[in-house]
């Protein structure tokens, strides 16, 4: 393939984990990218091998998504049109945890900034050059975590229930012009499955969100358990989902 023919995809949380994962598949199937994360290291280490594995040609963009100013640059490389995107992994996120009232708020705050807003401005970023080229995809990562208020994470799931519905809206506005927006929901995910204690292997989950794009499907739960756990959250009345959660999820 020439290289102005190769598509290229920008990942964000690139650096370890299910972003990590998302950058050596979409690597090994052709894509050129564009890699975000604090540490520019681990991005550059990224970059060196997937360069030797798939001459896969990767920009790296070092900045804290939390920050606005950095994040404007990533904004501004979605934008340009001369140098378009074709796949948006919205992937880089937190998790904090333990007691509302006890967690101090900035990292409450920048935790909502990080795993919902940030994904709003960069989704908002790379639109208009999808839509004028007719083709894209969008994932955002989100989690199954969202399905069901969580106590003792409550900004996590609260971020993630605003994600997924989001992405679900905006999907249906552009799927017309040949645009898709897909929500990937995972649960406990690590680079090894485990399955007695409920863990997915981060490739697995990377593989069926990229089945979802290829379908066009805007929500995409990887993994059985997970589906029949996001099934009962939709379908239970709110009061037993709301039992069963602080039931489980009490210290
Ligand atoms: N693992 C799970 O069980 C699970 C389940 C459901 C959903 N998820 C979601 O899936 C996504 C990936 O999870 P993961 O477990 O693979 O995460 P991870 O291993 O903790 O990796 C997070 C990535 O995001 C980057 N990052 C963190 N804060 C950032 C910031 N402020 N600005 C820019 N980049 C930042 C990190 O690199 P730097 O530290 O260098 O910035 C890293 O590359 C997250 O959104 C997570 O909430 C995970």
């Amino acid at each position: 393939m020439r290289q102005e023919d190769r598509p290229t995809a920008l990942v964000t949380g690139a650096s370890t984990g299910i972003g990590e994962a998302f950058a050596r598949e979409l690597a090994r199937r052709g894509h050129d990218l564009v890699v975000v994360a604090r540490g520019a290291d681990r991005l550059d280490a990224l970059a060196a091998d997937l360069k030797d594995a798939f001459s896969t040609v990767t920009e790296v963009l070092p900045g804290d998504l939390t920050d606005r100013t950095q994040a404007a640059a990533v904004e501004e490389r979605l934008a340009d049109a001369t140098r378009p995107v074709d796949i948006l992994v919205n992937n880089a996120g937190a998790l904090t945890s333990g007691l509302f009232a006890k967690l101090p708020i900035a990292g409450e705050v920048a935790q909502v900034e990080l795993n919902a807003v940030v994904p709003v401005r960069l989704t908002h970023s790379v639109l208009p050059v999808m839509l004028d080229r007719g083709k894209g995809a969008i994932v955002n990562v989100s989690s199954i975590a969202g399905e069901a208020p969580t106590p003792f994470g409550a900004t996590y799931g609260a971020a993630y229930s605003f994600l997924t519905a989001f992405s679900q809206a905006v999907h249906m506005e552009v799927r017309r012009y040949g645009v898709t927006v897909t929500a990937l929901l995972p649960g406990f995910t690590a680079a090894a499955a485990d399955p007695a204690r409920r863990v997915q292997d981060a490739g697995r989950v990377v593989r069926d969100g990229l089945a979802a794009v290829s379908a066009g499907r805007p929500v995409c739960i990887p993994g059985r358990r997970n589906k029949t756990s996001a099934a009962f959250a939709r379908l239970a009345p709110r009061s037993l989902v709301r039992a069963v959660m602080e039931a489980s999820r009490n210290p």
